[in-house]
């Protein structure tokens, strides 16, 4: 279960053969389920400004006509996605697709997603709140929220501390194994702490920032669960599910 999933790092590179995987970002859920169906992307693909702003107004066309779960809007999102400011994935306040062009030096297009879609079929994809993932006691959970820093705008809204506490209660109110990992902020080594999961540390490369700073971040792997060999309980059928390899390299829309 990956109530955060973001860009899908973990389920990616561990590619259990069931998973659950949710974002409040319903445009990462719909290219998700895009793959699922076998995504084959036609449209000019070109790392030009005027192409990246006439394909974020088509975009944003598409929002407002009602259509964003579209093949096209799941085209256009991974478009903008590759081709926008420092891979952000930031909306205003009305809900439109806002961030600029990103001026990379060369970026590799992937038009065919073929490759993932005997894998994604096996997920089950779902765009709401944390809280709405449906839990079963032995489930593995793997959190990975907004860090926590002030720039927390991935989706519409911020993620605030209220936020950061509400989900740190939920996981901890888990039975089953769980690893959250999180920007290691005092205040959070310090609540991850006191709701009881084991902190390990390490220099994580910072993945997304308003500056484009990537400089190392301190990260922080919480756990809760894990029995002995790492991996909780050996009931659950979701844990012991066979592990496949996807064939194909990793995605990074939203992440
Ligand atoms: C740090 S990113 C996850 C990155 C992911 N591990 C990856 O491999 O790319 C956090 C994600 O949480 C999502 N998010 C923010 N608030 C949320 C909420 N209340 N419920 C569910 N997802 C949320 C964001 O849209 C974002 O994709």
């Amino acid at each position: 279960m990956e109530p955060f999933c973001g860009g899908v790092a973990v389920s990616l590179a561990l590619a259990p053969a069931k998973a659950v995987l949710n974002d409040r970002n319903p445009h990462v859920i719909n290219f998700y389920s895009w793959l699922a169906r076998g995504l084959e992307i036609t449209m000019p693909m070109e790392n030009d400004e005027q192409q990246f702003y006439a394909h974020r107004a088509r975009f944003n066309d598409l929002l407002r006509a009602g259509q964003h779960q579209t093949a096209e809007a799941a085209a256009l999102f991974y478009y903008l996605n590759r081709t926008g400011f420092n891979g952000l994935c930031r909306f205003n306040r009305t809900g439109e697709f806002n961030v600029p062009f990103g001026r990379y030096a060369r970026i590799n297009y992937r038009r065919d997603f073929l490759p993932y879609a005997k894998l994604f079929q096996r997920w089950e994809f779902r765009s709401g709140d944390f809280e709405t993932v449906p839990l079963e006691p032995d489930d593995f959970v793997y959190a990975d929220p907004p860090y926590d820093v002030p720039f927390t705008q991935y989706a519409a809204e911020v993620f605030r501390w209220e936020e950061q506490e509400r989900a740190a209660e939920w996981l901890a109110r888990h039975p089953g194994p769980v690893v959250l990992s999180n920007q290691a902020t005092e205040r959070i080594c310090r609540l991850y702490a006191k709701l009881g999961f084991d902190l390990n540390y390490r220099d994580a490369p910072r993945r997304i920032s308003c500056t484009g700073d990537r400089t190392p971040a301190k990260e922080v792997i919480a756990s809760r669960n894990l029995g002995a060999g790492g991996c909780g309980s050996p009931k659950s059928t979701r844990q012991r599910a066979k592990v496949v390899r996807p064939a194909g390299p990793a995605l990074n829309p939203g992440g």
